[in-house]
């Protein structure tokens, strides 16, 4: 079967999109709010069992976080430099139960199973969002959900706050200039 235009499989991942990013996440970008595990979990009566999948996962920061709460997780992204760091960060960790998957999420739902929850942590909105979300939604347990997770980053208001108050080591980005 050939791919139509604009069919994800007509388009392949720009390997530069992201180069050299990975290692800024820590430092670079304000972190997600320091109660999130908690509140999923409780929101989502979490106990330990069923499995994670966390899309476009980056340096795995929101898999990371989550990864007690479940008997595995696996953290999907087509940068494989993201990924590196990922792994690096769960052996660091001490983290035993997280795996890898190169991919972009268009090829979901790519052999990988079921989910008892899936994640899009500042994702979702670089993909082909209908095609993701009817995968997603035939990945899914019975009862379990999917998670979108703003990113604080992404708001130019919280970023300049948190650099007056001398929390991040850069300037924000020139938003205005941008615009
Ligand atoms: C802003 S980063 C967020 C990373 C991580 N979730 C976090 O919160 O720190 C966006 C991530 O989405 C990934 N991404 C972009 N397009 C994607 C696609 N089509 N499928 C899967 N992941 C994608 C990028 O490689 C990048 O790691």
């Amino acid at each position: 079967m050939t791919a139509a235009a604009g069919d994800w499989q007509s388009w392949s991942w720009d390997e530069t999109l992201f180069a050299g990013a990975a290692e800024y996440y820590e430092q670079g970008r304000l972190p997600y709010a320091p109660g999130l595990a908690d509140v999923i979990a409780r929101s989502l009566n979490l106990d330990g069992e069923g499995r994670l999948l966390d899309v476009g996962c980056g340096p795995g920061t929101v898999a990371l976080r989550l990864a007690s709460l479940f008997e595995a997780v696996v953290g999907l992204d087509p940068d494989a430099e993201m990924l590196a760091h990922a792994s690096l960060a769960a052996v660091r960790l001490g983290i035993g139960n997280a795996s890898w998957v190169c991919e972009r999420a268009e090829a979901l739902p790519a052999g990988l199973g079921s989910f008892r929850v899936m994640t899009f942590a500042a994702s979702f909105h670089w993909m082909d969002r209908p095609r993701v979300a009817s995968a997603v939604a035939t990945m899914l347990d019975p009862g379990g959900a999917v998670v979108q997770v703003d990113a604080p980053s992404y708001r130019p208001d919280e970023v300049a706050a948190e650099t007056r108050r001398g929390s991040l080591p850069f300037p924000p980005p020139p938003d205005e200039a941008l615009d």
